[in-house]
């Protein structure tokens, strides 16, 4: 069975852009409800830290400096199979395969400055929107605890 819920973060430039407004409207009209959000900044321990799984990776301190460089807003959303169905939102990882109609054909500059990120399963969903929120930042749609 799949979960009903995702994290995503609006990354640094995008943010710098004055895109956070655009892209939390896309996501709204594709149907998810924001169950949690912020605008923070992390730190680079912090972004290390969130990023840890791309660890080996060639990228990882491009990543790391580029995703602490600015602030960013970091969102729980919430719709029926959130993570299959945002991340046929946000499109390809590279803009330059992003779908038409995606977040990142429309607002990424480079594969790292992407627009936005979002969780790859249920279980990384859930480690993420940790990370970020309380379970007191956390609202249903009549605004309840909630997840
Ligand atoms: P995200 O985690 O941000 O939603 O992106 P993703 O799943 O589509 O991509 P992932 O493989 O998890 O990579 C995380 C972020 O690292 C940057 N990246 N750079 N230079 C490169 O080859 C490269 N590959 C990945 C991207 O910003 C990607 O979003
Ligand atoms: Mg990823």
């Amino acid at each position: 069975m799949t979960g009903n819920y995702t994290f995503t973060m609006i990354k640094p430039e995008t943010v710098i852009d004055g895109h956070a407004g655009a892209i939390l409207e896309m996501i709204q009209a594709a149907g998810f409800r924001i169950v949690a959000m912020k605008m923070t900044k992390l730190g680079k321990r912090e972004a290390e830290m969130f990023y840890e799984v791309h660890k080996e990776r060639p990228f990882y301190g491009e990543l790391v400096e580029f995703m602490s460089s600015a602030p960013i807003v970091a969102a729980i959303l919430e719709k029926e199979n959130a993570v299959e169905s945002f991340r046929n939102l946000i499109g390809a990882t590279d803009p330059a395969k992003a779908a038409e109609g995606t977040i990142r054909k429309r607002f990424a500059k480079s594969i790292s400055s992407n627009a936005v990120h979002g969780s790859d399963s249920d279980e990384n969903a859930a480690i993420e929107a940790s990370f970020f929120f309380a379970r007191t930042e956390r609202y249903t749609a009549n605004g309840e605890a909630c997840w």
